[in-house]
């Protein structure tokens, strides 16, 4: 059977009461000023793309990736995330293994799309380099501790590893200048009709992180749905002509053969390379304020990010804004972006 190709199409609406655009809240880098960047995550088909992204991009300097089990378990998540850096030219870049599975509640995988390794069927040259002994979570704290400015983070795996951190150290919140997350939805979910998966993986974990007043920007489902290649766009991603664009090929391949299988699907969505674009495209992705909450009770909306934009019911509810949250992206921008980006790495 294929799902959404046959009969009508239901448009779903994210919102009856969209919040309006604003300026974004995030920083964003400079060629001259780039901005320094953490990112964890569950390396992942489009976590391999954001990392070559957060790689080419001049207005990124990209000081550690940081593993938590997610996508497949943390082992091949740190090993993916190994490889693809070395593949990518930057094995020099410290990678640490974080949490393996959600600080309570059951382990979830999401290997029906990413492959039982995390990259579909890649096999990438192992690399020179070792993960730090001393673990995501003590690699992020001294990060933080030790970089002049303020450090931004893009989590783009389920939240275990930044809630950890956040747990153990707290007075290092406000070294972090901006969390940059891929989870969440306004709307519908993708693991269950509440919940988006990186959310899901570890609501009690995503809570900890939304509640903690660090600024945040949530590039959820309503946005990252809005960010998809087909196979023209691997075509152009191996026109590159280079090795990391001919792994991009691969994995974004590999993605639409399984949603072609599952629902005669024609696209992939790049959920996690969107949260890694608005640092370095100031106009890239717009945004809306909304004050998101995570449902991390175990019923039917177990995982679902609350998000409420409408000023008269935050305030009659006595709600602040806590996120910016992407509501719109230009397809075929990022798409160029992303052959770009892997057309200049090597
Ligand atoms: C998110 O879940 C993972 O499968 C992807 O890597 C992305 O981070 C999308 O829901
Ligand atoms: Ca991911």
């Amino acid at each position: 059977m294929s799902l959404g190709t046959e009969g009508p199409q239901v448009v779903a609406s994210p919102t009856f009461f969209p919040a309006p655009a604003v300026p974004r809240s995030a920083p964003v880098g400079t060629a001259a000023r780039p901005l320094p960047l953490i990112i964890d995550s569950d390396p992942g088909l489009d976590d391999a793309l954001a990392i070559g992204l957060a790689i080419a991009r001049p207005e990124l300097e990209l000081l550690a990736v940081t593993t938590v089990g997610g996508n497949a378990d943390v082992r091949h998540c740190t090993e993916n995330a190994l490889r693809l850096l070395h593949a990518f030219g930057r094995a020099d870049v410290p990678v640490a293994e974080g949490a393996e599975g959600p600080l309570t509640g059951a382990v979830v995988r999401a290997t029906a799309i990413h492959g039982e390794g995390g990259i579909g069927r890649s096999v990438l040259p192992p690399s020179p380099a070792s993960p730090r002994p001393e673990g995501a979570v003590a690699l992020i704290a001294r990060i933080l501790r030790e970089t002049t400015e303020p450090v931004v983070i893009a989590p783009i795996g389920p939240l275990t590893n930044i809630a950890l951190l956040l747990r153990l150290h707290p007075g290092l919140a406000e070294r972090i200048a901006h969390l940059s997350i891929m989870g969440g939805s306004i709307g519908e979910g993708n693991v269950t009709i509440s919940a988006e998966f990186n959310i899901y993986a570890d609501p009690e974990a995503a809570d900890i992180v939304f509640r903690s007043g660090i600024p945040i920007t949530m590039m959820g489902l309503d946005v990252t749905h809005q960010a998809t290649l087909d196979a023209a766009a691997a075509a152009r991603l191996r026109a590159t002509g280079t090795a990391s664009g001919a792994i991009a090929t691969e994995l974004v391949e590999f993605a639409l053969d399984r949603v072609g299988q599952w629902y005669g699907g024609t696209t992939t969505a790049i959920h996690d390379a969107v949260a890694v674009a608005h640092l370095a495209i100031d106009d890239l992705v717009g945004v809306a304020r909304y004050n998101v909450r995570v449902d991390a009770t175990d019923g039917l909306g177990r995982g679902r990010t609350v998000c409420e934009g409408l000023a008269r019911r935050m305030q009659r509810h006595g709600l602040e804004p806590n996120a910016d949250v992407g509501i719109r992206v230009e397809r075929e921008r990022f798409e160029d972006v992303l052959v770009d980006a892997f057309g200049r790495l090597p």
